[in-house]
């Protein structure tokens, strides 16, 4: 992709990503339908599938040819049918959204051909954009984000889900990252996966694990821990996919092989 038009592409990406914000923010102030999709737990407003709408029609607005894979799948044609495909979550962490009304962002990632070009995640609720380009490097609103500092693993603070995943328990990892606890310095648990990678990013975190997260949840953050000089695997440590689930590890990369051989104490798993 040419430079020029790289530059239009991050300029639309995070003019997407404030007007996904912004639009949340004010739904917010007024009643909403919250529905569940698949248990009590998993909830869907009808904000998620509005600014999911609103993103696709500015995505489209710009670039016609470009295919959408969002969470609440309102695009209308097939995503593994083209070359350009943006990934994005209106809401990541809706369950914030309904309950706190903090801790929540919009993720808009865009991959060619698979790789990543630019990921963007918005926080309306503290105006910060976190934001990377391929190769340019990553940004909270304009400050460069660079992981410079080394980081043991006895200092680090961790945020994971995995605790409280039934999966997790049946794999005995629960045991393992009981153990990590212990280890570290602290663990935090935000409820919005797209924020917590780019905590990472800007050292607010020191790492993230999932055992599982779907391609719109770490699709931007994924470009923005790396492009920061993080580490972003699967927790097998092999690399993301843009257009499927998957297990995600990110992490300061002082201690990515320490925490990689932790985490696979257990048995094999993606
Ligand atoms: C969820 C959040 C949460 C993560 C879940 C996701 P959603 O996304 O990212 O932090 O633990 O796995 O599904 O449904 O609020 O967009
Ligand atoms: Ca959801
Ligand atoms: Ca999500
Ligand atoms: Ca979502």
């Amino acid at each position: 992709m040419q430079t020029s038009s790289l530059a239009a592409l991050k300029e639309h990406a995070l003019h997407c990503a404030r007007s996904a914000g912004k639009l949340s923010l004010a739904r917010m102030s007024e009643p909403f339908t919250v529905e569940y999709k698949t248990s009590a737990s998993d909830l869907v407003t009808a904000v998620d599938k509005e600014v999911e709408k609103h993103v696709i029609d500015l995505i489209l607005a710009q670039y016609p040819d470009h295919g959408i894979l969002g969470e609440e799948r309102t695009f209308a044609g097939d995503p593994s049918q083209y070359e350009t495909l943006w990934v994005i979550d209106p809401i990541d962490g809706t369950t914030n959204f309904v309950h706190q009304q903090i801790n929540f962002s919009v993720s808009i990632a865009v991959y060619h051909k698979g790789e990543g070009l630019v990921g963007a995640v918005y926080d309306p609720s503290r105006d910060e954009l976190f934001y990377a380009v391929k190769g340019e490097g990553a940004f909270l609103n304009d400050r460069p984000l660079r992981l410079e500092r080394h980081v043991r693993l006895e200092e680090a603070l961790l945020c994971t889900s995995v605790f409280w995943n039934k999966r997790a328990e049946q794999m005995g990892i629960d045991q393992i990252v009981k153990k990590l606890a212990g280890k570290v310095r602290g663990m935090r648990l935000l409820g919005s996966a797209a924020l917590e990678m780019a905590y990472v990013a800007a050292g607010r975190l020191d790492g993230y694990v999932s055992l599982s997260l779907n391609a719109w949840d770490f699709g931007a953050g994924r470009i923005i821990v790396e492009e920061a000089g993080g580490r972003v695997t699967s927790m097998a440590g092999t690399p993301l996919p843009f257009d499927q689930k998957s297990s995600v590890m990110a992490c300061n990369p002082a201690f990515y092989e320490e925490l990689q051989h932790y985490l696979n104490l257990s048995e094999s798993h993606g």
